[in-house]
């Protein structure tokens, strides 16, 4: 029999790529325009290139799926507002690689208010950036940098035949992450598809572990959900480390053997429409944990059990950081690992020995999801509809001065949790963490 499919969400509509795309309009003043290229094909080697992805802040604003793409936005234009720039239309090479859309698809099945083909571009964006003032793009975009000026030299030139080129350039990025940083109720219904999807994934990587298979085999297992689900593979490169592999954060050359009574560290999680799962997991290769195993997971799944608990609005993510670190170095110091008083050692930073890293991020789009974790210098309170992710850990070094049952062991919990407006959801809950439910999951493989 195959594997269940789970039913997919609703994909975002067109209306709402449209009322983002007025929202963003709405902050801006009347006399400017905002200049926003889309992703292009990168080349893998020699003539194959990586599987396209659309750049995020692009497709947050169009849901346009194809390379080569730039979006201008003319608050107040009666000819329309949104206007598309999209690859030309080409039989030869829609052969090879597929349907383009093409000005008229762009405008039927993105909802533009119209669209031209590359080709008319230059001329194009001469006449519709005329006479608007403030030219508003992602300032460290190389590419936007350059057709922004090679625009402004063109009206430059006629600036005598009454042409008005653009006078400033301005950053649209902090505009446009201050929005993705709120998620509506459809991309929430997205996010959680993603962290389904990836639960499962982890939970089918659960089942299969066993000593004496290799790192990437779990990967396999993982990565197979992924594309099962319809999700277009990892959110980013997909971390499988065994025993001492899991002290290195970003491992991901998945090559090592599982060893019997070594832990298994995961991070990985699923794509889907464009949107990240980011889910760890740490188990034990052969289904037990040892007693020094038990010790230290214990106490990585403490904090970030209380920690998931205290999220809710006006909560900031350095408070969240903050208890994990205190709790954490608490437990360093019952454990041995650490000796004195908490603060003294939260003071002195030595509990970096055994966590380096920050506790959340936001999530979206982007894995590292965008946004300011500050407002005007402060901390800023988490809100409804943010989505964020907690993730403590414990990294113990090999080294001499270490006890030897806990050398080599990394431990990192992560879970996905959007703020609501009386709390907390968390979209990840569909894979085990306590210890019992992870050993009774994997009894049953
Ligand atoms: N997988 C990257 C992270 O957890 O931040
Ligand atoms: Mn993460
Ligand atoms: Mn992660």
């Amino acid at each position: 029999m195959l594997p269940e499919i789970l039913p997919r969400p609703v994909p975002i509509s067109n209306d709402e790529y449209l009322a983002r795309r007025l929202a963003l309009m709405a902050a801006l003043p009347a006399d400017s325009a905002v200049l926003l290229p889309g992703a292009s094909l990168v080349t893998r080697s020699r003539d194959s290139e990586f599987p396209f992805r659309q750049d995020s802040d692009f497709h947050y604003l169009t849901g346009f799926p194809e390379p080569d793409a730039l979006l201008l936005l003319l608050p107040g234009r009666h000819e329309g507002e949104s206007v598309l720039f999209c690859q030309d239309r080409n039989p030869l090479m829609e052969a090879w690689t597929g349907i383009r859309l093409g000005a008229e698809g762009a405008v039927r099945e993105h909802g533009v208010d119209q669209a031209f083909e590359n080709a008319a571009r230059d001329e194009c964006l001469e006449g519709l950036l005329d006479g608007r003032r403030t030219l508003y793009l992602p300032l460290d975009s190389p590419e936007a940098m350059a057709i922004a000026e090679e625009v402004r030299a063109a009206l430059m030139a006629k600036a005598r035949r009454g042409a008005r080129p653009p006078e400033a350039l301005a950053d649209v990025a902090s505009l446009l992450h201050e929005a993705r940083l709120i998620k509506s109720e459809p991309e929430l219904a997205v996010l959680r598809h993603a962290a389904e999807i990836s639960a499962r994934a982890h939970v089918r990587a659960m089942r299969a572990a066993r000593p004496g298979l290799a790192e990437y085999h779990l990967q396999a297992e993982l990565e197979h959900e992924f594309r099962w689900q319809g999700g277009s593979g990892p959110a980013y490169a997909s971390i499988v480390g065994g025993g001492a592999n899991a002290c290195v954060l970003h491992y991901i050359e998945n090559r090592g053997l599982l060893r019997d009574g070594d832990l298994v560290l995961i991070d990985a999680g699923a794509e889907f429409d464009l949107y990240a799962g980011d889910i760890t997991r740490t188990f034990p290769v052969n289904g037990r944990f040892s007693e020094a195993q038990r010790a230290l997971y214990a106490l990585v799944l403490e904090v970030q059990e209380r920690t998931v608990a205290a999220i809710k609005p006006g909560v900031t993510l350095i408070e969240l950081h903050e208890g994990v670190v205190r709790g954490l170095t608490e437990g360093l110091i019952g454990l041995g690992l650490l000796d004195g008083e908490v603060q003294a050692r939260i003071d002195d930073e030595s509990y970096r020995r055994f966590y380096l890293h920050s506790t959340s991020h936001w999530l979206g789009l982007d894995v590292h999801d965008v946004g300011a974790f500050r407002q005007e210098g402060e901390p800023r309170p988490l809100a409804p509809g943010m989505v964020l992710t907690v993730e403590p850990g414990l990294y113990i070094p090999a080294d001499d001065d270490i006890p030897e049952a806990f050398r080599g062991i990394g431990i990192r919990i992560e879970d996905d949790v959007v703020v609501t407006v009386r709390g907390h959801e968390v979209l990840t809950a569909g894979v085990p963490k306590r210890m019992e439910e992870i050993e009774a999951v994997m009894a049953t493989s």
